[in-house]
């Protein structure tokens, strides 16, 4: 029983009517005694017999050309068994989504911390030893390594609706602001890994990858081999964030050398490599440009922005995509510059555009609400548009002004005071908001089921990244065949198993989700066709089907195992509607007038995503933006050194992400009820970047309100506070 469905039509909301009572519950992971017990098979946990150990070789030039390795001292330590250099080693990851092999670089260094080789030897200890001292001569040439100082910029023709020159002219107010922010990065607490063994012709890689349907194909691409002969396990993944989106050269390595050497090969990288050589978030340079009417109506906006990638990357961070949708004004412009530099790559970083582009867009927004006396909540209640402001689409549904007015009676925001009037001591306290939007998708996905009895099965390659896919599959699955979710087991992370979206732009539980749902629809009209019932009847509880008056256990409808696989892609709803998950963020702050220190003292985001497959899963992901938002605001820079551009804050100790003490106690989240049927069968919008996307913005807004001073380059450092203090 195989199904193709294409997402042209508004589907029945099945999974409300089911009565099962577990879809949407805040049910426990089924993973999580696996996980707290050590017992979970991360992929560096893993030590076949027989492996060796590799250890990645770093560039130490920003540009030039690989002319020789002192290859004999290296090997001359003991416990190493080679220094691995190959025409197939790849300079980075792949990008989300590639399916193909990265840059193949050869001898040529395109960035500071470009893998080179892999040293190979018996410990982990000897190979990290000879990769360090292993001497290295270059061939150097000169690079740009700063946006700043680079010729080659790409600017990419204007995207226009309207008419903006005639509407910012003819402007009662405008605001026209610049804002900086850094590089960041995903800062996964597994580092990346790999670990590769082959059988004759057929490699078998275990790696930390969010989407082993597209990583199989560029595995594949990356050895010239094909995809048939590659299989990929990442059953568990210790976090992505984007980072683990595409094929790392850690990968390419391990299968490289494990061919070579004939026996497995274990790459992990230390955490210093994952800041060298995985994929950055770009530094963005924004320019935001609103005008209105005296009486708050927008009537132009525009978001120009510069960002910056290596050479032969695709990607582009797409810092305008929220400023696109969220308001309406009579004219509209967005244009992006790209700024090609010698420095470590930039891709896909959890909500890629709107993570940054909303913190400068919303900022402006507050801005623009001061210049005109206004409350920053009625400005954005006043300009919600009826339609896609750059294409005329519907939305499919947006509670976005159900989201800001409940955000502020519960945050008690109608108590505002005057910007720069309330003090407890040497503190001055603000609080501030911001809208929240996400663009949701439905990626091409696949799963399997099979149901013997009371007990089922998932099979997909769908992998959970710590975000609960093992969790909501179970439930989805459980709700449709009336089973305890404990008794359906969920198989994923294999490429063998039908190839799902993967994890990546919070698509995974919709698409993942609604495959599950659609071969457990195929499920439940064998059951209907065995009891002898028509499918709209069926009602199928505690491993029970009735339905026209009939009634049987599952037990003895299915003595032996039946199997269901759907296949759900995106259709005509995604052409017709526009889809985006909405919120809005709330911050209360504390600014110490002296030292410049700023606590986040309490944060609310109501958010409205779709139907909530898990509330406790769904929680923790709007929780987890909410938290990066802090970052983003406050904490959160990569540097690089503009002489060589080597990454400075390579680790954990001078990247900063927000610690327990950063974040408040009181930080709520309040899911709104909601159902996007232009969506995907099972109403659902994308969860984990919604959290993110606005949420820095409020703790920028609220600090601007706490002092009556506004920061323009983020994050806000305690030593720019006091920069702006004394200004
Ligand atoms: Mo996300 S940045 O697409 O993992």
């Amino acid at each position: 029983m195989k199904d193709h469905f294409t997402m042209d039509s508004p589907q029945p909301r099945l999974l409300d009517e089911t009565k099962q009572g577990v879809i949407g519950t805040p049910m426990d992971r089924p993973d999580g005694p696996r996980k707290v017990s050590g017992t979970a098979d991360y992929t560096a946990d893993h030590t076949p017999e027989g492996v060796a150990h590799g250890v990645l070789v770093r560039a130490t030039i920003k540009r030039g050309r690989v002319t020789g390795m002192d290859r004999d001292a290296a090997l001359a330590i003991d416990g190493v068994i080679d220094v691995i250099t190959d025409p197939r080693m790849t300079r980075n990851p792949a990008q989300g989504m590639a399916g193909e092999a990265p840059v193949q670089p050869g001898d040529a260094v395109h960035y500071h911390g470009q893998p080179i080789a892999l040293v190979v030897a018996e410990s982990f200890e000897a190979a990290r030893d000879a990769a360090q001292r292993l001497s290295v001569e270059y061939e150097t040439e000169d690079a740009a390594v700063t946006p700043e100082t680079t010729p080659d910029l790409e600017t990419a023709d204007p995207e226009t609706a309207g008419d903006f020159d005639t509407a910012w002219s003819g402007a009662d107010v405008r605001i026209d602001r610049a804002y900086t922010t850094p590089s960041q990065a995903a800062a996964a607490m597994e580092p990346h890994a790999a670990i590769a063994e082959w059988q004759g012709d057929t490699v078998t890689l275990r790696s930390a990858l969010q989407m082993v349907r597209f990583n199989k194909d560029e595995l594949a691409d990356t050895l010239g081999i094909e995809p048939s002969q590659v299989r990929i396990l990442a059953p568990f993944v210790g976090g992505g964030f984007g980072s683990k989106l595409g094929l790392g050269p850690e990968a390419a390595a391990a299968a490289i050398a494990a061919q070579k050497l004939g026996r497995p090969v274990r790459v992990v990288m230390s955490r210093q490599t994952v800041f060298d050589s995985v994929l950055r978030r770009s530094e963005t340079a924004q320019r935001v440009r609103l005008g209105a009417t005296k009486d708050g109506r927008i009537t132009a906006i525009s978001h120009d922005d510069r960002v910056s990638n290596l050479d032969g990357e695709g990607f582009a961070e797409p810092v305008s995509q929220a400023s696109q949708f969220l308001y309406g004004a009579d004219g509209l412009s967005f244009t992006q510059t790209l700024a090609r530099i010698a420095a470590t790559p930039a891709g896909s970083v959890r909500a890629p555009g709107e993570a940054v582009g909303m913190l400068a867009f919303e900022a402006a927004m507050d801005e623009l609400a001061d210049t005109l006396g206004m409350d920053p909540l009625d400005l954005r209640l006043k300009n919600l548009p009826e339609k896609h402001p750059m294409d005329g689409r519907p939305y499919s549904a947006r509670r976005l002004a159900d989201c800001l007015t409940d955000g502020a009676q519960r945050f008690g925001w109608s108590d505002r005071w005057q910007a720069g009037t309330r003090r407890e001591g040497d503190w001055l306290i603000g609080i501030g908001m911001a809208s929240a939007a996400r663009s949701n998708m439905l990626v091409r996905s696949a799963a399997r089921m099979r149901l013997t009895g009371d007990r089922a099965t998932v099979e997909t390659d769908m992998t959970d990244i710590g975000t609960g896919t093992y969790a909501i599959l179970a439930q989805v699955a459980a709700e449709m065949l009336g089973l305890p979710p404990a008794q359906v087991d969920v198989r994923l992370g294999d490429s063998d198993l039908p190839g799902a979206s993967g994890s990546g732009g919070s698509f995974g539980a919709n698409s993942a989700g609604s495959a599950v749902f659609l071969a457990a629809r195929k499920l439940r009209a064998e059951i209907a066709a065995r009891l002898g019932c028509d499918v709209e009847t069926l009602t199928l509880q505690d491993g029970r089907a009735r339905g026209d008056n009939r009634e049987a256990a599952l037990t003895d409808l299915v003595p032996e195992e039946i199997l269901a696989e759907a296949t759900i892609e995106k259709g005509e709803t995604a052409e017709s509607h526009f889809s985006s998950g909405f919120g809005a963020h709330f911050a209360e702050v504390a600014v110490n007038e002296w030292t410049g220190e700023i606590r986040v003292r309490r944060m609310l985001g109501v958010m409205a995503m779709g139907r909530i497959l898990n509330e406790k899963t769904a929680r923790s992901q709007a929780l987890g933006g909410m938290i990066w938002g802090i970052g983003a605001a406050l904490t959160e820079e990569m540097q690089n050194d503009p002489r060589d551009g080597h990454v400075v804050t390579r680790d954990l100790a001078n990247y900063h992400v927000p610690a327990h003490a950063d974040v408040p106690g009181d930080m709520q989240v309040v899911f709104l009820e909601e159902r996007d049927d232009w969506a995907n069968p099972i109403q659902t919008k994308g969860i984990g970047e919604l959290g993110i996307s606005g949420a820095g913005a409020a703790v920028i807004n609220a600090v601007a309100h706490a002092t009556g001073k506004r920061a323009y380059d983020f994050p806000i450092l305690p030593d720019d506070m006091v920069a702006l203090f004394e200004a």
